[in-house]
């Protein structure tokens, strides 16, 4: 039994010696000294020696499970701190190499030119209002002269949604709902400016999206004129393009205005002369006029004493002349190496 004791005792020395990781050590502590093991087979066999083999026998296993239990926990202690070593090591920074500086993200071109539209107006003492997206027919079309019957409403190439219980609620095909919705929550004078999406069923081309961004402007007080819609118009491309832009009005139709405009500006590339830009030397930008007197009447204001002006420019539109960019989609992408052109931080 000794000559087994001391058999084990070589071979825990050496598997304890060998191991070369935590994980290793592991296995061979359990393989020596576990509960199944040789040595403690011996042990549990000690329990049927005679009294004085079982104490000379007995000592001499206390002596070697010792002796085997301090070199495991040396070589354990060693190990763990090999281990730790080369975890530092793989972990290890060189605080001597440049950093790696995070790049920072800029504004996108639409959300510049739209704070810079409605700076123009915020100074000039309009208030901001935004619309819901989706509208009932009445507020989208109706209040705004255009009846159930109107053949403006096919001009509309509109989106509806269906809503059970809900048959009348479309995508709002522009931002002059939010004239009506404004005008029905307070009494005049009305001096607003509303941005937000609208929505038509149109065939995506280089200036035409079917999802686009207007900003409509709508004023409401005793003695509005033409003059101050020409006016406001004035101030705000030249802010937008530059002193030296001009503006021109030729007649349009919209049912909820009379007399209608579509406005141009002055070209910025080519200052009017007629260019690739632009063609004829004006920029097509928004869709004007004075408020009908019967979308004043919707509201319940009295037309005979209230006049106003409206408008609804082209967001992207506005960013490509502003910006130059060839094509509007260009806009909606989501190319970084586009967009890192307009290099403003947030
Ligand atoms: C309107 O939407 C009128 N509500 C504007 C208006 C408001 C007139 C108040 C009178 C009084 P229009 O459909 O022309 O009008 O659109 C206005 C502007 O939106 C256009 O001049 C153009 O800049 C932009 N726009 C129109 N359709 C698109 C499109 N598919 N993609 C991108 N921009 C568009």
């Amino acid at each position: 039994m000794l000559g087994a004791l001391d058999a084990e005792r070589s071979r825990g020395l050496d598997a304890f010696g060998a191991a070369t990781t935590l994980e290793e050590l592991e296995t061979a502590q359990i393989e020596i000294l576990g509960r199944k093991s040789a040595f403690g087979q011996l042990q549990r066999a000690l329990g049927g020696l005679a009294e004085s083999d079982r104490r000379t026998i007995g000592a001499s296993v206390n002596a070697i499970r010792a002796e085997l239990q301090t070199l495991l926990d040396a070589r354990r202690a060693e190990l763990a701190h090999v281990a730790e070593a080369e975890l530092l090591d793989a972990d290890r920074i060189d605080m001597t190499l440049p950093g790696r500086r995070p790049r920072p993200g800029s504004l996108h071109p639409m959300t510049l030119v739209e704070r810079e539209i409605i700076d123009v107006f915020t100074s000039m003492g309009f208030r901001v209002v935004e619309g819901p997206e989706i509208e009932d027919d009445w507020h989208n079309f109706q209040a705004l002269n255009i009846p159930p019957d109107h053949p403006a409403r096919t001009m509309k190439d509109s989106l509806y949604v269906d809503i059970p219980g809900h048959p009348e609620l479309l995508l709002r095909t522009e931002t002059s709902a939010a004239q009506i919705r404004t005008m029905q929550s307070q009494p005049p004078p009305v001096y607003i400016v509303s941005p937000g999406r609208v929505y038509r069923r149109e065939t995506t081309d280089a200036t035409h999206l079917p999802v686009f961004t207007q900003v409509e402007c709508l004023a409401v007080d005793e003695g509005i004129t033409f003059a101050h819609l020409k006016g406001t118009l004035e101030v705000m491309a030249k802010a937008l393009f530059g002193e030296r832009r001009r503006i021109r009005l030729g007649p349009a139709y919209f049912p909820f205005v009379e007399p209608g405009a579509e406005v141009g500006v002055s070209c910025f590339r080519c200052d009017g002369e007629g260019c690739p830009v632009c063609g004829n030397g004006w920029i097509e930008l928004l869709g004007a006029g004075m408020v009908h007197p019967n979308v004043l009447e919707n509201c319940g204001y009295d037309s005979e004493r209230y006049t106003g002006f409206a408008f609804g420019l082209g967001v992207e539109r506005t960013a490509l002349f502003r910006y130059g960019i060839p094509d509007i989609r260009l806009l909606i992408d989501g190319d970084v190496r586009f967009l890192e052109q307009f290099g403003v931080s947030a």
